[in-house]
């Protein structure tokens, strides 16, 4: 019960920005790694909250769960969450949604080619979380990227203020979105503002999850 008397947020699966009572903007996270995260911050004793996106998946034991739809309802409930000892945002948060949502079914017209969609920026939940007064000492991201997987994932590292970030390469088979497995590339500050690295798996998110969670150990005894 190393995380005993600890509290821990996570936040996982997509979500979902209406556009009109039938459609929205979503993307292919199906929660699994955000899942297996909660699910071993429980195991290791944390009092542990899981705000998730809209995902087809049980809630680990010992886990309270707060379902959300949008990017500004997970925004919501992850800052009403804290304080918290550790936040790890695995959730694939939408970085635009709709400027307006239509209350009816937006319709075709005859002869029309193109619909134009205005989309503006989301709230930034991770880096909102590390600027907070009620900061938690440890503030993990995750990072999704096709390409330049390192040079990405410690900018965010940089420009969002977090603690350590877990990168993950998405749009190959066996890794990243939905897939049962992942490989990642763990990034952490180190007290002297030098970077520490790790790479972890191939392996089952499961198993990843622990691994992530013994660093993010490591990094509150340090
Ligand atoms: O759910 P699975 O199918 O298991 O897939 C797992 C995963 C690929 C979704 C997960 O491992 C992952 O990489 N999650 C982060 C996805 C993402 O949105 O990455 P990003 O590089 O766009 O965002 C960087 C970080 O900022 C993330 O911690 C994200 O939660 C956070 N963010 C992004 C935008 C925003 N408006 N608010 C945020 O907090």
């Amino acid at each position: 019960m190393s995380l005993a008397g600890l509290r821990v947020v996570v936040s996982a699966g997509p979500t979902y920005e209406d556009l009109d009572p039938v459609r929205f903007i979503g993307n292919r996270s199906s929660g699994k790694m955000g899942f297996a995260v909660a699910a071993a911050a429980a195991r290791r004793g944390a009092r542990t909250v899981l705000i998730a996106g809209p995902v087809h998946l049980p809630t680990p034991d010992g886990v309270e769960r707060i379902d959300v739809r949008s990017a500004a309802q997970m925004h919501d409930a992850v800052l009403r969450a804290l304080p918290a000892d550790v936040y790890v945002g695995a959730a694939a948060v939408a970085d635009f949604t709709p400027e307006n949502i239509a209350s009816s079914k937006i319709k075709k017209t005859a002869g029309q080619d193109a619909l134009v969609l205005r989309l503006v920026r989301t709230p930034d939940i991770l880096a909102d979380v590390a600027r907070d007064a009620r900061r938690p000492r440890c503030v993990v991201g995750f990072a999704a990227e096709t390409d330049d997987v390192a040079h990405y994932a410690r900018g965010k590292l940089e420009k969002k203020n977090i603690d350590m970030i877990a990168a993950n390469r998405v749009g190959v088979a066996g890794s990243g979105f939905e897939s049962d497995d992942n490989a990642l590339n763990v990034y952490w500050r180190e007290n002297n503002d030098a970077v520490g690295e790790r790479a972890l798996g191939p392996a089952p998110k499961t198993t990843l999850a622990d691994a992530l969670m013994d660093l993010i150990e490591e990094r509150l005894h340090a």
